[in-house]
């Protein structure tokens, strides 16, 4: 047996000793991250996930250091010399080592860059195969071929530190939400199919030949259900699986911290998240956000304003550049002269599309003079833009001294009434250019909303990516809580159909559902959407009311919604919760650019695992034992 691990146990991680160590006797396991053979004298990075320590093989310590003398057997010594000789990188080994000042040769990029381990014994645990690529975190392979070799790849320090600073997370997590009283629980993975939603990965049931279970796209109607049993607060870290296309800050796989809580309101929901989120910045980035939100809140913005105001329900409000919505004083000016927009105006005044409604609108959004972007990068920023489905172009207008408008399609056409007001709308000066984009509000939304993120990278008011030391968080409420479908000419539910409705807004379910809003709210970070969830709507009175307006009687109510309505009716207390998705957190936090550096082993963009291959055929006797036939 080795004498390292059952004698010799480990004293300290790689990245732990300082010059405080000075002159211990240390024990060091860890990998090869580098070795160095200076004529006898061999140096060896030695790395575990905590970093790297500078191990040297030399027999001839003894004379230069006349106290290693004293803990040096020399055969140990000369036998170590050897192993020194052969190790190559990668290979994981152990030594006893004795603690010296690097003295003039610091290395201050490292932490334990004071000092060095020079060795008095050492063993080599494994060897290892050369790795397919280089170790290091200025790395240009491929992400395939890394994925591919996960494993290694994640022995790289940005990935490690990424997963340390996850752990953190979750730790922090858990402290925070069992010391608020809620109770960690678990809700099963496998569920039954209900259609609607996320689409469900399916899993086949070989005890019901034929039928299939779901993998559960959240906990949603389980942990409802556990208030419902009177667990009162519940939290779990859990993963969540969603079979559609994956992004950068999507996963088919992805885990949620999901909570729910009884006898709440919104209120009571937002204080005790602000209260996670803080928890878990000090945690990870030891940052404190209170000094960022001193009232401990984070800001609130109506999710119609967030639309009307940045075309998104997650803006990035690190910075301004706001849009502004012409619908109304284009309509005035029945189009202004500009034919596309006289076309819009005349559907209005013939009826053809519902002013309430709004489905159509026209929008502008101001890149100051300030930008200097030249026509050429203008022309970059559209061409951005044609990544979106639908879109047909952007127009622009560049405003000259004079208020004049030049390098523009609508110039020629636009009344001088028009442009003035126009002008004065959006507060254009000389040199701004205004871009205009109309027609059918959710392009219109989409299109200014990612022009808007655009500008702003080009003008350097945000990073490509990262948080650029700014974090700035929003909750946005109460959106409609009835989304109307203009093709089948009816409601249905926004989000999902168990939202409370405002209770200011409860009298509309039957006069104006367009205009009912709900408790439902998203927490935004730096544009991205971290969190999601609701107050739920418990009291069956206003369930049936709410069910009328989807058109949805009791024997639909039924078949769809069956066990959460018998839940509901046998003593539900009023409750509300809300998931927030870790990776997207974790990406967040560590400033990495997809989810993929943030989760262990993540799956590509087609949904695939390169490390496994999976997913993989089936033999047909295991297809022929669930009852499938693949065609
Ligand atoms: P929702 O569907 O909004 O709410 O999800 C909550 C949060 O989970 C994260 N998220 C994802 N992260 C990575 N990959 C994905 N594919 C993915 N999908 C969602 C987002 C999102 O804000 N049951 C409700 C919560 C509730 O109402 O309590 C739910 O699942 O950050």
């Amino acid at each position: 047996m080795s004498r390292f691990i059952d004698e010799l146990k480990r004293t300290h991680r790689c990245g732990a000793l300082r010059a405080a160590n000075e002159g211990e006797v240390v024990v060091l396991f860890g990998w090869v991250a580098s070795r160095r053979d200076h004529g006898g004298c061999i140096f060896v990075d030695l790395r575990d996930r905590t970093g790297v320590t500078q191990v040297v093989f030399d027999r001839d310590y003894a004379q230069k250091h006349p106290s290693f003398a004293q803990h040096a057997n020399e055969a140990l010594v000369a036998e170590a010399h050897k192993l020194g000789e052969q190790i190559r990188g990668e290979w994981v080994i152990g030594i006893r080592g004795f603690v010296v000042s690097r003295g003039t040769n610091k290395n201050p990029k490292i932490a334990t860059g004071e000092i060095e381990v020079l060795v008095l014994e050492a063993t080599v645990f494994n060897k290892a195969e050369t790795p397919p690529f280089e170790i290091t975190d200025e790395i240009d392979t491929r992400e395939e071929v890394r994925l591919e070799h996960r494993y290694v790849d994640l022995r790289r320090t940005s990935l490690q530190r990424n997963l340390m600073l996850r752990h953190r997370v979750n730790h922090a997590t858990r402290n925070y939400l069992s010391d608020q009283g809620c109770l960690e629980l678990e809700t099963p993975y496998l569920v039954k199919y209900t259609p609607g939603g996320a689409r469900n990965f399916l899993v086949p049931a070989r005890a019901a030949p034929g039928k299939f279970f779901a993998l559960a796209e959240s906990p949603q109607l389980y942990k409802q259900l556990l208030m419902v049993a009177g667990f009162d607060r519940y939290f779990q870290i859990v993963k969540c699986f969603r079979d559609e296309d994956s992004r950068l800050d999507r996963q088919p796989e992805f885990t949620q911290i999901d909570i729910e809580l009884s006898f709440t309101n919104q209120d009571e929901i937002f204080r005790l998240i602000e209260g996670l989120v803080f928890s878990i910045w000090k945690a990870a980035l030891d940052i404190d956000l209170g000094e960022l939100y001193p009232s401990g809140k984070f800001p609130e913005l109506p999710f119609e304003e967030a639309m009307r105001l940045y075309g998104s329900d997650k803006p990035d409000l690190r910075f301004g550049l706001p849009h502004v919505d012409l619908t109304d004083l284009i309509l005035k000016h029945e189009g202004g002269g500009v034919p596309f927009w006289a076309e819009i105006s005349e559907k209005y005044k013939s009826g053809a599309l519902r002013l309430e409604t709004k489905p159509e609108i026209i929008k502008a959004l101001v890149i100051p003079a300030s930008a200097n972007l030249s026509r050429p990068q203008l022309e970059e920023l559209e061409k951005g833009l044609k990544e979106i489905r639908g879109f047909r172009g952007l127009a622009r207008a560049k405003v000259g001294e004079d208020g004049s408008w030049t390098q523009s399609p609508l110039a020629k056409s636009v009344s001088d009434e028009m442009r003035l007001a126009i002008n004065e709308a959006v507060s254009a000066k000389p040199g701004d250019v205004v871009c205009f984009q109309f027609g059918k509000e959710t392009l219109v939304h989409t299109v200014m909303a990612r022009l808007r993120s655009d500008v702003a990278k080009r003008m350097n008011l945000i990073p490509a990516y990262g948080h650029g030391g700014k974090w700035n968080f929003l909750w946005v409420v109460n959106p409609p809580l009835f989304e109307y479908d203009e093709d089948a000419k009816r409601f249905a539910a926004a989000h999902h159909a168990f939202t409370r409705p405002m209770d200011e807004h409860l009298p509309l379910l039957e006069t104006d559902p367009a205009r009912v809003n709900c408790y439902r709210y998203d927490l935004v970070l730096n544009g991205f959407e971290i969190g999601g969830g609701s107050v739920r709507l418990h009291d069956p009175e206003v369930q049936k009311r709410v069910f009328a307006v989807l058109g949805i009687d009791e024997g639909d109510a039924k078949e769809k919604f069956g066990f959460l309505l018998d839940g509901l009716r046998s003593g539900a207390p009023p409750h509300g919760g809300i998931a927030l998705g870790m990776d997207r957190l974790a990406m967040l936090l560590t400033g990495a650019q997809t989810l993929r550096d943030v989760i262990p082993f993540p799956k590509t963009n087609q949904a695939t695992d390169l490390l496994t291959g999976a997913p993989v055929t089936v033999e047909a006797e295991q297809l022929a034992e669930l009852r499938i036939k693949s065609v």
